[in-house]
């Protein structure tokens, strides 16, 4: 059967996403480019802010036409928006033929067969996933990708009181390091050079879901980049997205150190409000937040930072709002993702009197975009006139002449082509100059 799958919210569910489509096409069906050509559609779903679920409730709900044309057309809805209404999506989209939560994505491919063969509708949402292995399966893996993403963490145990996604994607488990070393070696045995290791709380990996932070000296994560760092042929390892407490003294040296592990940090801060951070139940202080940066500016002088900032959370005032701008402008974030609060029913969050009014929302986002693009403009002109290592990443979309690839910073670099290189290749590129987005340069030698 042919299948499209449209992916909504984070990289976890790309990569969960990426993993059903392999395991799909390993059981003979193929994946379509459009939903019209598609005989089965699926929809996997993000609940991170009411956005994202009526985004996704809109797109399904169209599909009821094409359904009407094709009555054999199989609809489903996986990810953390079934996860979270499960049965009750069916009241509003009673067109969808199956609903998978976070913990059985496994079994999209055995519920699409099933349903070929007779139509009962499926809703599977029960709250402890069964073994998670089959999902290393990767898609791109026969796709001649550099670049490929490695979930090691599942779920959440932090229960910030405005997220929802402990609740949808359950209790923090992590892999093995051997198996990721497993599935790592793979992917660089078929022509990967850069991974993004994938977590709720990435940095927490292999410490049993315990929620105090580590001591100074420990951090198996650290362990798994060590391991990691070793793989001959892997360039480039990046991850997303670590809780601040867990960057001990034993990480930051680690990526200090390790050659591989990439100097862009992606630290979500949320708030630089000290009350505010107390009542997102985030475990540090806006002071506590800064050591870290500062220890990490210290050891890995060219480091650059990103970060995730929440505005207008309950009970923010302008001087709370300030203390976060400040804060931002003072680390010299290179990129950040500005998120609106939005009040997720069950969260604690959801529950306090005072919300922020909706335009007092759209101005502070609007004051921290402006303030970031100013930024990054800036940022981006310090590169002009350097010689920067570029991983190449291949032809631009537009004109196939320029082609494109990504300091160690994650900045996008492009570039005239020349004959002997290609995807993977590592080049030096001398910046000539820069625009919001990228920067622009010649190859050297
Ligand atoms: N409203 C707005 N943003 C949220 N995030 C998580 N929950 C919410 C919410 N209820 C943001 C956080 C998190 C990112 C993935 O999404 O900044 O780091
Ligand atoms: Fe949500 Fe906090 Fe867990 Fe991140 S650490 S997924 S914001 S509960």
């Amino acid at each position: 059967m042919k299948i499209y799958i449209k992916t909504y919210g984070c990289q976890m569910n790309e990569r969960d996403s990426e993993a059903c489509s392999g395991m799909l096409v390993a059981r003979g069906h193929s994946l379509a480019e459009t939903e019209k050509e598609a005989d089965v559609l699926i929809y996997n779903t993000c609940s991170v802010r009411d956005q994202a679920e009526r985004k996704a409730i809109g797109k399904v709900g169209i599909m009821k036409r094409l359904k009407r044309k094709k009555p054999d057309l199989i609809i489903g809805i996986m990810g953390c928006m079934a996860q979270n209404h499960g049965e009750e999506l069916l009241k509003e989209l009673p067109h969808v033929d199956f609903i998978i939560g976070t913990g059985q994505l496994h079994k999209v491919p055995d519920i699409i067969e099933e349903l070929s063969n007779e139509r009962v509708k499926h809703v599977l949402v029960t709250e402890n996933p069964d073994v998670l292995d089959e999902m290393a399966t990767h898609y791109a893996i026969d796709n001649n990708q550099i670049f490929a993403q490695v979930a090691i963490t599942r779920g959440c145990n932090r229960f910030c009181s405005y997220c929802i996604v402990p609740y949808v994607r359950g209790r923090e488990i992590s892999r093995k390091i051997a198996d990721i070393v497993k599935e790592v070696n793979e992917l660089v045995q078929n022509g990967v050079k850069e991974i993004l290791l994938l977590g709720q709380n990435v940095a927490a990996f292999g410490l049993g879901g315990d929620v105090n932070p580590p001591a100074p000296d420990v951090s198996p994560f650290a362990d798994l980049l060590v391991e990691l760092n070793d793989i001959e042929g892997l360039e480039r390892i990046r991850f997303t997205s670590p809780y601040p407490s867990y960057f001990t003294d034993k990480l930051i040296n680690a990526i200090a150190t390790l050659p591989k592990v990439c100097n862009n940090i992606q630290l979500p801060l949320q708030s630089g409000s000290d009350r505010i951070l107390k009542k997102m139940n985030r475990q540090y202080t806006a002071e506590q937040y800064l050591e870290i940066i500062n220890k990490l500016k210290k050891s890995i002088p060219e480091v650059t930072f990103a970060t995730d900032v929440i505005v207008g959370f309950p009970e923010e005032t302008d001087e709370d709002f300030a203390a976060t701008r400040d804060l931002l402008n003072e680390v010299g974030f290179v990129n950040a993702y500005l998120f609106k609060y939005s009040p997720r029913q069950g969260t604690p969050a959801a529950k306090i009197a005072d919300q922020v009014p909706q335009e007092v929302k759209e101005n502070r986002h609007q004051i921290l975009l402006e303030d970031l693009k100013q930024r990054t403009v800036a940022h981006n002109k310090t590169f002009v006139g350097t010689t920067q290592q570029i991983l190449v990443e291949g032809p631009s979309k537009r004109n196939s002449e320029r082609w494109t690839g990504k300091t160690t910073n994650g900045k996008h670099v492009m570039f005239t082509w020349q004959d002997g290189i290609q995807p993977g290749s590592i080049i030096n590129v001398a910046i000539k100059h820069c625009s919001t987005a990228s920067l622009f340069g010649d190859i050297v030698e």
